[in-house]
């Protein structure tokens, strides 16, 4: 089986004082988590999406997509109080639900990133089922510095260096096993699900992100959204 997970079970603090976590603030005319689910509906390989959203908006995220979208395979959960929580919570519902075989992928999706593309969708599928883990990455523009109290301590080569987006994909009973391995600090520690498989010693393939799939993180990122947004409208 083929799972998608959406994780909207942040509270969006660096979005500044806004009346709501910034997966449900609008952009265009919809939801920015709204746009991202668009996009996960029209692949016809995914199974089922689980939506992970903090439990005071459950009620309040069933009732907009009741309002936007219509599809069988969309349910709602309650997030953790961390990223990876929000992951193994999804994994949790999915093998109470459907039980898990050992070919069972899943893909982990900021609610955040709206402008995913059906190609790295594809992508990621193709590399789950394959290689067990993928992350998705762009190459990075600027030079990438390393530094510790206030100077350099490294200049990597920068054809080397990559900066990591999402969606993160795992072959799920592969993620859960190396979860569970790791001591309740690094279970702390480790905010990035593939630096679970890296950990581990496993390998994990690159897929080929777009510049454009931008994560909302700040005020500053909600107007380039909408910028986007208005130029993909126009063309
Ligand atoms: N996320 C999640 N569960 C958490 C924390 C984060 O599902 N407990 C999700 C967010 O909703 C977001 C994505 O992970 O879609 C990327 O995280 P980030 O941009 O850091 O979101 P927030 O934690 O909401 O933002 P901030 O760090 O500004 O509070």
């Amino acid at each position: 089986m083929i799972y998608a997970q959406i994780l909207g079970g942040g509270k969006g603090t660096r979005m500044g004082n806004v009346s709501m976590p910034k997966q449900f603030l609008t952009i265009g005319k919809k939801p920015i988590i709204i746009h991202t689910v668009e996009k996960f509906i029209l692949n016809h390989d995914i199974d089922q999406i689980i939506i992970s959203v903090p439990a005071k908006w459950l009620e309040y995220t069933k009732d907009i997509l009741k309002k936007n979208l219509k599809d069988d395979r969309i349910q709602v959960i309650e997030g953790g109080a961390d990223r990876n929580e929000t992951i193994m919570k999804g994994i949790q519902h999915i093998e109470k639900t459907y039980g898990l075989t050992d070919d069972c992928i899943i893909l982990t999706h900021d609610a955040v990133r709206p402008f995913i593309t059906s190609r790295i969708i594809e992508e990621n599928i193709e590399g789950a089922l394959n290689s067990g883990a993928v992350d998705t990455v762009i190459p990075a523009i600027d030079t990438i510095v390393r530094g510790k109290n206030g100077v350099i301590t490294d200049i990597p080569q920068r054809d080397e260096m990559f900066q990591g987006q999402t969606p993160q994909s795992f072959n799920i009973k592969k993620l859960v096993k190396h979860f569970n391995a790791l001591t309740d600090d690094q279970k702390q520690l480790l905010t990035d699900a593939c630096k679970i498989c890296l950990l581990a010693g496993e390998e994990v393939k690159l897929v080929k992100g777009e510049y454009y799939n931008i994560k909302v993180t700040t005020p500053y990122d909600l107007k380039i959204a909408n910028a986007t947004l208005e130029g993909a409208e126009k063309i």
